[in-house]
């Protein structure tokens, strides 16, 4: 389990999308930082598929509103914690693995003056450093395949939602079994650990106590998305390279190129999970 934590947090601290590429960017188009919006960071810090579409679908599972206590599982740059913040008006709390990505996202959310509503801190969403009953909501969003004990995580949540809580996640699925190849080369690419079917995290949250409220099949949706996606990370190579800027190894785009070709083929997908703490 200590090899799936060191080497996960060794892919993010090199991967493409970072805090310093996403200020370059914006650098070098507006000229100067000074009175950066959110808004102006969406489009470059939402790494999960489907972009704002996808928050504002589980915002809508989750019943997000005003003053709804979040946590976000696995946040990386924060994305996602400062669009509900700044959207909904929801109070978010990342936990983050990855250093070098809680420091991105503390600047980030300090630079477009969010920093009183969305903090990420440093976790492992196996061991969540929140109290009990303390928040009305988890999400997360294409990171739980990282996560070696999935069991775990998904307890962490229970324990720390309020009676009543919500939890929603999207993450991708296994509908069939890799091969022994393929599971390498998405470790070595990606650091996918195991990856859950649609059945099984169906069982799992049923496990450790949460009502199914509604499981979605995302394979088809993703499919699409992840062309366009590898064709953004195979630009975002060239430009980080010339930005000095993290760039990500060569087992990342080999295997991301791989991964789409897993998706189409529906070996491998997405879903998204709601579920509930019962009062
Ligand atoms: C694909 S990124 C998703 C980021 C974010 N959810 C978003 O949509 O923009 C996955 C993130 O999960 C984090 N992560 C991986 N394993 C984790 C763990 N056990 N606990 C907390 N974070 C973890 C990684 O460091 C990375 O930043």
């Amino acid at each position: 389990m200590v090899t799936e934590i060191h080497s996960a947090i060794d892919f993010y601290e090199r991967h493409p999308i970072s805090c310093e590429i996403i200020l370059k960017k914006l650098d070098a188009a507006r000229g100067h930082l000074n009175d950066l919006a959110p808004e102006e960071l969406f489009p470059h810090d939402q790494d999960h598929y489907g972009g704002l579409d996808a928050n504002d679908v589980l915002a809508e599972r989750a019943d997000i509103g005003q003053g709804t206590r979040i946590a976000d599982f696995c946040a990386g740059l924060g994305g996602p914690s400062r669009y509900f913040s700044h959207r909904y008006g929801a109070d978010v709390t990342g936990i983050e693995l990855t250093p070098a990505r809680v420091k991105g996202a503390e600047e980030l959310t300090r630079r477009v003056g969010l920093q009183d509503s969305v903090r990420v801190i440093e976790g492992n969403v196996m061991q969540v450093p929140l109290p009990e009953s303390s928040v009305d909501v988890v999400i997360s969003q294409e990171a739980l395949l990282h996560v070696p004990d999935k069991e775990r995580a998904l307890s962490e949540a229970y324990r720390i939602l309020k009676p009543g809580g919500r939890i929603v996640f999207t993450d991708w699925v296994a509908h069939s079994p890799l091969s022994d190849s393929d599971r390498k080369l998405m470790w070595q690419g990606m650091a996918v650990a195991d990856l859950c079917s649609l059945d099984r995290y169906a069982e799992l949250l049923q496990r450790v106590g949460f009502k199914v409220r509604s499981i979605d099949d995302l394979t088809g949706e993703w499919a699409e998305i992840l062309k366009v996606r590898l064709a953004m990370y195979q630009k975002l190579r060239k430009e980080t390279q010339e930005a000095g800027t993290p760039a990500g190894h060569d087992a990342f785009y080999e295997s991301y190129v791989r991964f789409v070709a897993l998706v189409s083929d529906a070996t491998l997908g997405g879903g998204r999970f709601a579920g509930q703490k019962l009062a």
